[in-house]
């Protein structure tokens, strides 16, 4: 008797079990029929619902919510796989209304029509469960060299995929020696200082457009980056390629000029309009070589539509450059930034350190030592950089956060 008994009662146990694994849902409910077309209106108010009540513990895409899946025992269904899929719209249906252990019944809280609308809703799931697209090993992933816009001066081929904006001020103090000023003036600091502040407003995945306001020259710059394609883990790309172009307007006094100043043709000189304007083209290419060193080279071309015409020999017109930054990341939290920009202008080689000691997703604090106190482009080329160390060098502070 008491050996039956315990048969009997281990029969019971293990067929609760069985039925904790197994969601069964009887043969009646397997031959119910869906009465809903599954039209674009019929799967939006289905989503709908999948959104305010399932989503919490199934997943924004069925797959089931990490924390959920962690906590709940047993864990919500991963609506994307075989098993669910292959059941019958009744059966899922059937379930929804049901309910079971943490499942609560949606008898009464959604109506018929609302629960058969979750089912086709259900089904879209299959088709595109969206970790999984990610999870795939035949996906190659992007790489993005830099992880800001910007490394000191130089722009990089970087283009923030998240919705909002940046925020960026870049200062550059007075030069400085080490002689018996530097602490008198605090390193530069107490010195004129060059300052540029600046928005980023990234339009898509592939254009970002940027303005800025630069002290020195009072000019106001508008730009804008489209990167043309991003280096590949797989190799297949292996580079990535940006296009940037930017146009600044020099608001500060009119240049002074005398009464003779002539143009090229020898009509009279007068300043206008489009005297003010200069303007940065540039071709970037940047590579992450290692997961702490990358680096970039840009073909660059800078434009002043002014060109001071008493200098001999005669100044030109532009400045063709090729600036090459580094970036090697020390830890987490830290990185070393190095630029040059080798130029066809005489008395100018833009040479820049920077040491970032907080980078995050969201902000990048970078102390600079640079031998131009010029931030643009369009000016930090033409003007002559000083000679380190016999002037000195000038200390700075790059600051970018998102918003
Ligand atoms: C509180 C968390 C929670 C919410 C909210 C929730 N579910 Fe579930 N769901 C679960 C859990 C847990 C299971 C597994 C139940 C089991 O096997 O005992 C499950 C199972 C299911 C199954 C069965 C899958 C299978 O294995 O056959 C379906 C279908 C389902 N849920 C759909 C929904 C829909 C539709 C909603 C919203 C109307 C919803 N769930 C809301 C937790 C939840």
């Amino acid at each position: 008797m008491i050996q039956k008994l315990f048969i009997f009662s281990l029969f019971l146990y293990l067929s609760q079990v069985s039925a904790q694994n197994h969601w069964q849902a009887p043969d009646t409910a397997k031959q119910l029929k869906n009465p809903l077309d599954d039209t674009p209106a019929v799967i939006h108010q289905g989503q709908n619902i999948f959104k305010s009540l399932c989503q919490s513990c199934h997943g924004i895409d069925g797959t089931g919510n990490p924390i959920m899946v962690k906590s709940l025992n047993p864990p919500p269904a991963n609506l994307t796989t075989k098993t669910v899929q292959q059941q019958t719209d009744g059966e899922i249906f059937w379930k929804i209304t049901q309910g079971r252990g943490l499942m609560a019944s949606y008898k009464n809280m959604l109506s018929d029509k609302e629960r058969w609308a979750v089912v086709s809703y259900i089904r879209t799931l299959a088709q595109k469960p969206m970790t999984q697209i990610s999870k795939k090993p035949d996906v190659p992933n992007a790489i993005d060299a830099f992880p800001f816009s910007q490394l000191i001066n130089a722009k990089t081929t970087f283009i923030r995929q998240t919705k909002g904006f940046g925020f960026g001020i870049q200062h550059r103090f007075g030069a400085t020696k080490f002689d018996k000023n530097m602490l008198q003036n605090f390193f530069g600091l107490d010195l004129a200082a060059n300052m540029r502040f600046f928005f980023e407003i990234p339009i898509n995945d592939r254009l970002m457009l940027e303005t800025g306001r630069t002290r020195y020259g009072k000019f106001y710059d508008l730009g804008a980056k489209y990167l043309i394609f991003k280096q590949t883990s797989d190799n297949r790309k292996p580079v990535s390629i940006a296009l940037y172009e930017n146009i600044a307007i020099m608001t500060d006094n009119a240049p002074s000029y005398s009464d003779q100043a002539t143009f090229d043709n020898g009509n009279k000189f007068e300043f206008k309009f489009y005297h003010r304007l200069y303007y940065d083209t540039q071709i970037i290419i940047s590579r992450k070589f290692t997961s702490n060193f990358s680096a970039q080279i840009a073909g660059q071309l800078v434009w002043r539509n002014l060109t001071p015409y008493s200098v001999k020999p005669k100044e030109q017109s532009y400045v063709i450059a090729v600036p090459i930054s580094m970036r090697y990341k020390l830890g987490l939290k830290s990185a070393l930034d190095f630029e040059i920009m080798p130029n066809t202008q005489p008395h100018n080689m833009p040479l820049s350190v920077g040491y970032e000691i907080a980078s995050s997703g969201n902000h990048v604090f970078q102390i600079t030592l640079t031998n131009s106190d010029r931030i643009l482009s369009q000016n930090l080329l033409f003007y002559p950089t000083i000679k380190y160390p016999k002037d000195g060098f000038m200390l700075g502070f790059n600051l970018v956060r998102y918003f």
